[in-house]
């Protein structure tokens, strides 16, 4: 017997939602019983034992707070202002830090700060238009949808050179109008492991400037492409030339708190009096939709960042993480021709080009768990087993 719309009531109706085609990697890498199985999927580092530990600064932040933390009671919808004003010494240095335009707060992670940013922006009125550079992390296309933002891509990867396309991004954005939003990867971009070089940033923010676009910087791997600093400084080149901007900003993977949820956000503007106006409102988006953001994390990096023994600490494992990548880039770069260009790039991802119909084939048949438009997490592999790999993948991409 069918029901009719009444008999389904409100929640009957709904079918099952696809699972995230990334995230759905870890239920399937769990549950496959090959020990030999190599996971190069969801983006977390991964040492030679193949674990992700804490940071040992983080354990020692953490026996301090359990220690010396002596009320859970609320902080209220920025979060916790010394993580935010901590950090962004490090994003921005003291100089640009201190400046009077920059303000910001906590989020739930990266997400919540490209989704408060890209909600922020959807309110600013006039139907906006966010430009996107393709390939680019599953999640921003349907989280700036979800947020009201209109997307429009722009091409952004050579995947034949395994290289960024500078000349088809800018030719790529002809069609920008004032108003619109560029969308930008800091550093170490995720999926194809590009980074802009200085000259790019500054040609960036000419564009921006000239055509009235508002850049929003997702940063997400500062530490892990060529340093804590060297990956950042293409900021204050944007920064200075441009009036305003958003930056949205990662600790999942450089002080490994995936699961505790830590980012910020910051709104770079003309004026203190606009900056504070624009984190009100980010507070009241804040409010509307996880109302605090979660405080452990935020509390682990502030406590690290403040003490200069635990930020030694883990600038020293932040330093051998992105140290361990790089080898294994250069390990998978030297191995054959077609992975050449992993050695060049940044950060945990590269993008290979691989056919849909053979990322499952490798999944099935070589227990090798990637994502499904052929992005690997560098990080997931150890000297012996990027051996195994390339050998595994060389006739694939030889098929291609
Ligand atoms: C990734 O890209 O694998 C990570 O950033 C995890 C995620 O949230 O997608």
């Amino acid at each position: 017997m069918t029901g009719t719309a009444a008999d389904m009531g409100i929640l009957g109706r709904f079918q099952r939602a696809a699972p995230d085609a990334l995230l759905a990697l870890i239920g399937l890498h769990a549950a496959d019983p090959r020990p030999a199985k190599i996971d190069v999927g969801v983006g977390v580092y991964r040492d030679t034992a193949g674990a992700t530990p804490v940071f040992a600064a983080v354990k020692q932040a953490e026996a301090l707070l359990l220690a010396g933390q002596d009320s859970k009671a609320y902080l209220g919808a920025e979060g916790d202002g010394l993580f935010t004003e901590r950090l962004a010494a490090i994003v921005f240095g003291a100089d640009l830090a201190g400046a009077p335009g920059l303000a910001g707060l906590q989020t739930p992670g990266g997400t919540g700060a490209l989704r408060a940013g890209a909600e922020l922006l959807a309110r600013s009125g006039g139907n906006r238009t966010i430009w996107v550079g393709t390939p680019t992390w599953a999640n921003h296309v349907p989280l700036l949808e979800a947020a009201g933002l209109k997307v429009r891509t722009h091409p952004f990867f050579d995947a034949g050179r395994g290289d960024m396309d500078f000349d088809s991004m800018l030719a790529g954005l002809a069609d920008v109008a004032s108003g619109d939003i560029l969308l930008l990867h800091g550093c170490c971009h995720n999926p194809t492991g590009v980074s802009f070089s200085d000259e790019q940033w500054l040609a960036l923010a000419d564009l921006c400037r000239l055509r009235g676009l508002l850049p929003f910087v997702d940063l997400a791997y500062q530490g892990l492409g060529d340093g804590l600093e060297a990956d950042v400084s293409g900021l204050p080149l944007l920064l200075e030339r441009v009036p305003e901007a958003l930056i949205a900003y990662s600790c999942d993977k450089n002080f490994g708190l995936y699961r505790d949820r830590v980012g910020a956000l910051w709104a770079w503007t003309p004026s203190r009096d606009t900056a504070e106006a624009v984190v009100s409102q980010l507070c009241a988006i804040a409010r509307v939709n996880w109302s605090m953001p979660p405080d452990h994390g935020a509390a682990v990096v502030r406590l690290i960042l403040s003490d200069e023994m635990l930020r030694d600490s883990w600038k020293a494992e932040l330093d051998a993480m992105r140290e361990r990548i790089a080898a294994i880039r250069r390990q998978l770069g030297a191995s054959h021709p077609r992975l050449s260009p992993l050695a060049r790039q940044k950060g945990m991802f590269a993008m290979l080009p691989l056919s849909a119909t053979q990322v499952v084939d490798l999944r099935e048949s070589h227990a090798i768990y990637m994502a499904p438009n052929g992005r690997i997490n560098i990080a997931g592999l150890t000297e012996a087993s990027a051996s195994t790999f390339a050998d595994v993948l060389v006739p694939y991409l030889e098929l291609r």
